[in-house]
């Protein structure tokens, strides 16, 4: 190729030019036509969370273009050119004519682009803070390629894992063929929908791991998920062919993803904020009996037995010499024949087959949803002579098997009920043994309550007089010195003399030094922790994110208003830490946690179940506890972020109203206050509140009628952007209110429908508390003499203010700031 002088000066002239371009537009975090990023260059995302950079993976001297988080040690979440490596650094990334992304080599020539056809005159790439790179048309701004479409190893929240429509494609994560290797490895990890919803690790296409069924909370195959940590996913499922997964974790400090490594391990990886190494917080396959089919047909796994593998009851190995030897790919067979196959052989006709209670089971692969009751489930499976097992679960139904059992596991804890059908003959010895069991359990019993019971009374005795020595320490601890550092810290304009102090070290071994399995929560503005002081009390500790200053003046808020306030329905503070630049509140310790995680939340187990009588209880608390705010304390004082998971409860489920950091005291004779800072919570906010600043006890009270019909429906009021077409919870109410249709607002897992009338007459303060106009609300004495029968005609209520989201696509609820001048919203928090 020969070019004439002039030609190449200016060439040259015009590199120059786009050169200073991008040094000058350093942290860009895009691209557009005519724009280069040099191999020495890095797009950054706007927030500075990711950036998109040419890298090597240790040890190798390809280099790739991939995103990566934006900190010093490499944490590769997406590679675009995986199978073709730059040689060299003498690679670009630019918008090509045609106005696909492509990484050019050193001689110009595309090893790879993001192939959208037809072209487009006029496309930009820009690196988003979720850390997705998109590739838009200038001029309509639609969306032609993103890289969470065509995800590699990592799946970061909000990442779709799936099948989705609109854009045709199955997104699978795609390991690493080794640490040095980013070309697609042996393994892959999807969902896969074709009965209930599951999580499959494949290798070369097979079944490598699997989750369990979805039970729409969690997978009910993976025991620890009902922890906090795993409560982010979800499924999204239009039934017109797309589905995915979902995965989306609080925006705190802290980052949390899952990578499938190049071993075949889906691992969860973890940084603290102010940390700089990740931690692996969970992996799977955990243990051998993870492996998919690990014991074959009829086999069941138990991790801690050994051998691992055995038969299920009724069942006897297939081949024995190999079973014997530990090749369990063979599986197991049945002992008996059952009633169908006895039939046809005409021996022991008339003898029924009947059902083996198998606890805390992974259940098999293959599950076939039938839409039957939780009585009928049995009796069907019992019928249909080709069921040879069923499982009943909460949030998913009725399960039946056919064939063979495959993939069964026994937990020792979590996990379902399986009922395998076995022949009448296998019934015989059970009966045996439950005999023999009925004869020795009580005995060894008695011997071991009488052992315990003599043990305990000296260890009590013991533990005394212990204990009174560590209140005479722990009374000491407190000197002035910590006034000093309080002095020192600046904020002695708090009086704390009522509040005690507690040392940052005591926190420290309380908690064992903050770490992760003693994490409960993430506030908007910090993490609560659980820990248990020296002499036993268990406590919960809110540490104040360092990074974000927002939390200083809510802290000193809540320090004042809530050390003024004592009442059984508001949490209890105990006292506080200022020392080391860490400010923490420390808090009696709620065993039942939040409500909203039983509303809503991720427990499955019965005892999380929230009866109707309950949830009157918990109703009626939470009144109360406002009642005492607005009227009843020595001072007046309006919560504005009340919310489901602002209601903590006690281990008989009391409710007891938490989080004070927004709560405003108002002078005894003021009905409203304003403020330029709205903070609350999207979906809570009362309008007038949330678009002019003006908040009094019914902008309280509105707040609180949201809970009222979360409570009673057990959906969140933001949870309907999805299915419903974009209603709230309000919306929808309303409808049903209007339609005389309130049955079908109730939460379905509420069976006591006899008492139509009470909940009926619940959702109907509930739209009164919601009413657009605050001077249509009644007031929270009102609502509870309403609640409790003192008022019994109730005025019929105006239609509730709907709110609409901020932004559709984000789930569950956020706090968010609105400042009134300029109208900009920061979301600070969205679990
Ligand atoms: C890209 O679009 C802008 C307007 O959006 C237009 O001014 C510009 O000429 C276009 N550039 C090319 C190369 O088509
Ligand atoms: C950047 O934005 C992402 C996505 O909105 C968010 O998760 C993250 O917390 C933000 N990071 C910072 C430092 O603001
Ligand atoms: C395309 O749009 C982006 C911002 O959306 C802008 O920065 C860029 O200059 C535009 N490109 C062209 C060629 O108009
Ligand atoms: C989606 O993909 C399938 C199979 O790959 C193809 O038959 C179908 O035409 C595609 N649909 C659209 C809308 O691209
Ligand atoms: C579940 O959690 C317990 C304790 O937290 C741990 O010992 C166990 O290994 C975990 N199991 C799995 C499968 O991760
Ligand atoms: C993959 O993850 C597992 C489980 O955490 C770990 O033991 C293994 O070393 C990892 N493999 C690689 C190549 O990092
Ligand atoms: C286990 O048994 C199967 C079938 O009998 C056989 O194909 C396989 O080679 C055996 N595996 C081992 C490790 O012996
Ligand atoms: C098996 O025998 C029982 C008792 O005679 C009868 O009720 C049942 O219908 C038979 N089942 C089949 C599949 O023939
Ligand atoms: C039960 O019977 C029906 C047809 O009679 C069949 O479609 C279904 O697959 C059977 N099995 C189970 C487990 O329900």
């Amino acid at each position: 190729m020969k070019l004439s002088l002039s030609c190449k000066n200016i060439l040259l002239c015009c590199a120059f030019l786009v050169l200073f371009f991008l040094i000058t537009n350093a942290s860009s975090d895009s691209i557009s036509i005519n724009e280069f990023l040099q191999d020495s260059e890095t797009l950054v995302s706007n927030n500075k969370t990711f950036k998109l950079v040419f890298f090597c993976p240790e040890n190798s001297a390809n280099r790739y273009v991939g995103i990566m988080f934006n900190m010093k040690s490499q944490s590769v979440i997406w590679v675009a050119n995986r199978d073709q490596p730059l040689q060299d650094s003498s690679g670009r990334v630019t918008i090509s004519e045609d106005g696909n992304l492509v990484i050019l080599n050193g001689q110009g020539k595309s090893v790879w682009s993001s192939n959208i056809s037809p072209a487009v005159r006029n496309s930009t790439a820009q690196l988003l803070d979720t850390g997705n790179l998109v590739l838009k048309d200038n001029s309509s701004e639609r969306v032609l390629w993103e890289s969470f479409s065509d995800l590699s190893d990592s799946y970061l929240q909000n990442m779709k894992l799936g099948t989705d429509k609109s854009t045709n494609t199955t997104n699978l994560l795609k390991s690493w063929r080794s640490p040095v290797d980013p070309s697609d490895g042996s393994f892959s990890a999807g969902i896969q929908t074709e009965t209930i919803p599951q999580i499959f690790i494949w290798k070369n296409g097979l079944p490598h791991w699997r989750s369990g069924p979805w039970d729409k909370q969690v997978f009910i195959g993976v025991p620890n998920m009902t922890s906090f940590y795993f409560s982010g996913f979800e499924l999204v499922n239009d039934n017109m062919g797309t589905t995915y997964f979902y995965y989306s974790y609080y925006q705190g400090d802290d980052i949390l993803y899952l990578v499938l490594n190049s071993t075949g391990f889906l691992q969860q990886k973890y940084l603290y904020a102010r940390k700089n190494e990740w931690e692996v917080t969970w992996a799977t396959p955990s243990n051998e009996c993870d492996f998919y089919r690990k014991c074959g047909p009829f086999g069941s796994c138990d991790s801690e037995s050994s051998p691992i593998c055995s038969c299920l009851q009724g069942f006897k190995p297939k081949n024995q010499e190999e079973w014997v030897k530990g090749n369990w790919t063979n599986g197991c067979i049945r002992k008996t024949v059952l009633e169908k196959e006895r039939n046809n052989s005409n021996i022991e006709q008339g003898k029924q087959d009947w059902f083996l209670k198998l606890q805390s089971m992974k259940v098999p692969d293959y599950p076939i949803w039938v839409p039957s009751a939780k009585e009928d489930c049995e009796s069907d499976c019992f019928r249909n002579f080709s069921c040879i097992a069923y499982s009943y679960y909460r949030g998913i139904g009725c399960m039946h098997w056919e064939g063979s059992l495959i993939d069964s596991q026994k937990f020792s804890k979590g996990g379902a009920d399986l009922f395998i059908r076995l022949a009448y003959t296998e019934q015989e010895k059970k009966k045996s043994n439950k005999v023999a069991i009925r004869i020795i359990v009580p005995i060894i019993c008695t011997i071991v309550i009488a052992i315990l019971g003599y043990i305990s009374s000296k260890l009590l005795a013991k533990h005394r007089g212990r204990k009174r020595k560590r209140e005479l320490l722990s009374k000491k601890s407190f000197p002035s010195y910590y006034k000093l550092s309080l002095a020192r810290d600046d904020i002695n304009r708090v009086k704390f003399e009522d509040l005690p102090i507690y040392s940052f070290d005591m926190l420290a071994n309380a908690t064992d030094n903050f770490h992760l399995s003693s994490k409960l929560g993430q506030g908007g503005f910090g993490s609560v922790y659980k820990g248990k002081l020296p002499e036993g009390q268990e406590i919960a500790v809110k540490r104040l994110s360092q990074s974000s200053g927002q939390g200083q003046e809510e802290f000193m808020n809540e320090v004042v208003v809530i050390s003024k306030l004592q009442h059984r329905n508001l949490v209890r503070l105990l006292g506080c830490c200022i020392e080391r630049g860490e400010k923490m509140l420390v808090y009696e310790y709620m065993p039942k946690r939040s409500l909203d995680a039983y509303l809503f939340g991720v427990h499955i187990e019965e005892e999380y179940f929230l009866d109707w009588s309950k949830r009157v209880i918990i109703i009626e608390g939470i009144g109360r506890g406002l009642l005492y705010l607005h009227r009843d304390s020595r001072l007046r004082i309006i919560h504005r972020d009340l919310k489901a998971s602002n209601i903590l409860l006690d281990e008989y489920l009391n409710p007891k109203i938490s989080d004070f950091g927004m709560a405003r005291i108002i002078a005894g004779n003021q009905d409203q206050a304003n403020t330029i800072r709205v903070v609350g919570t999207y979906g809570y906010m009362a309008p007038e509140y949330a678009m002019t600043g003006r908040f009094s006890e019914k902008s309280d009270v509105y707040s609180f009628g949201v809970l009222l019909l979360e409570i009673i429906s057990g959906r969140r009021n933001t949870s309907f952007y999805q299915e419903d077409g974009a209603l709230s919870l309000l919306a929808w109410a309303w409808k049903l209110w209007n339609e005389n249709k309130i049955v079908e607002l109730v939460d379905s897992k509420i069976i006591e429908l006899q008492l139509k009338k009470e909940i009926h007459r619940c959702v109907h303060v509930g739209l009164l508390c919601v009413q657009e106009y605050a001077e249509d609300r009644p007031n929270v004495s009102t609502v509870l003499s309403m609640l409790t029968r003192e008022i019994d005609d109730l005025p019929s209520p105006k239609q509730p203010a709907f709110t609409t989201r901020p932004t559709p696509s984000k789930k569950g609820s956020s706090r968010i700031q609105v400042s009134v001048n300029d109208v900009s919203i920061t979301i600070m928090e969205a679990r």
